[in-house]
């Protein structure tokens, strides 16, 4: 059992992967239109990441006997003005996804909620993988500036992501 206050945030936090989920898939739309069809499965493959952080939620609070609720997704920002924009802005989504994780892990302490810190702790490690990813993809594209052929390049790498098991 987790308390409602406890199954609210985590509610919340289910609504803000799905929230990710539709971002990244926003990003990808923007990508393809660019025609860089690598950056654009390299966010669609992170969408589909985001989906199944989403459904973890959905398991884990209907494990714990709660309700889930879904609601409303916020719309997401669908124009950048260029991916290394549109990586930045997910860095930052990352960034705040991690803090939203602290928080929720800080009720958990508070209320002595030892099995939402155990299920949390998939999510801090998978953080500082997602923060990792992010800004291994902005360095890079910083790094390349304009360079068309640079960024061809990084584009046909960015093919290669497959969605992890
Ligand atoms: Fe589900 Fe990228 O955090």
């Amino acid at each position: 059992m987790i308390t409602s206050k406890m199954a609210g945030m985590l509610n919340a936090q289910l609504n803000k992967e799905y929230y990710s989920s539709y971002s990244y898939l926003a990003m990808a739309a923007y990508c393809a239109d660019q025609s860089f069809e690598g950056f654009a499965n390299w966010f669609r493959v992170q969408s589909q990441e985001e989906y199944m952080h989403a459904l973890k939620f959905y398991d884990y609070i209907q494990n714990q006997q709660a309700r889930v609720e879904l609601k409303a997704i916020q719309a997401p920002a669908v124009e950048f003005a260029s991916v290394c924009d549109a990586a930045t802005q997910a860095l930052k989504q990352e960034q705040s996804v991690t803090k939203s994780i602290y928080e929720i892990y800080a009720l958990a302490d508070e209320e002595r909620d030892y099995a939402t810190k155990n299920f949390l702790n998939w999510f801090v490690a998978e953080q500082v993988e997602e923060e990792a990813s992010a800004q291994l993809l902005v360095d890079k594209l910083q790094m390349i500036g304009e360079s068309r052929g640079s960024l061809l390049y990084l584009d046909k790498e960015a093919k290669k992501r497959t969605l992890a098991e």
